[in-house]
C-alpha cells in the first residue's frame, strides 16, 4: 500500500491553481494527483472565450497522468483560489467519471476537506467494467 502525503499532494494542487487561465470565471483551480508508482501529476483549469469549452484542472491532471506514463490514480486533492481565497473543492460531475476511469473506486478524493473513496463520490458509476459483454 502507497503512502499517501496529503500536505505533499495539496501544495502541488495549491501550486497548479497559480497556473490557471481562468479571467472568465476568476475560479482559479488546481488538481494533484498521487499516482500508484509514486508521481505526482497535476492539472489547472483552462477557460475559453467560448464559455462551455472550458476544460477543468482534473482533465489537465487526466492528460498529464496518460503522457508522464499513465498508471493508476491512488488519491486526488482538488483546491480552488476565488477572491484571494484558497480552499479545498469537489471534482464537479464530469471529472468525476474522468477520475473514475483512472482510479476507480478506491482512488481518495480530498475535496471538501474530508477524505473519501470514489465509490462514495460516484455512487453506481458507470466504467469500463460495463463495456464488458
Ligand atoms: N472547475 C474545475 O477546474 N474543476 C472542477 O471540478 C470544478 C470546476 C473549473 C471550471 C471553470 O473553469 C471554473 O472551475 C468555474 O466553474
Amino acid at each position: 500500500m502507497i503512502d499517501i502525503d496529503w500536505e505533499r499532494l495539496r501544495a502541488a494542487a495549491s501550486d497548479a491553481c497559480h497556473h490557471a487561465y481562468a479571467p472568465y470565471s476568476n475560479f482559479f483551480v488546481g488538481a494533484a494527483g498521487l499516482v500508484d508508482d509514486g508521481r505526482i501529476v497535476t492539472g489547472c483549469n483552462v477557460e475559453n472565450a467560448s464559455y462551455g469549452l472550458a476544460l477543468c484542472a482534473e482533465c489537465g491532471l487526466v492528460s498529464s497522468l496518460t503522457l508522464s506514463g499513465g498508471g493508476r490514480l491512488v488519491a486526488v486533492v482538488t483546491r480552488a483560489v476565488h477572491e484571494g481565497v484558497e480552499r479545498s473543492v469537489m471534482p464537479c460531475g464530469r471529472c468525476r467519471q474522468l477520475l473514475w476511469e483512472h482510479g476507480g473506486a478506491a482512488c481518495l478524493i480530498d475535496g471538501d476537506g474530508r477524505i473519501q473513496t470514489m465509490a462514495e463520490v460516484l455512487p453506481n458509476a458507470f466504467g469500463p467494467a460495463d463495456l464488458e459483454s
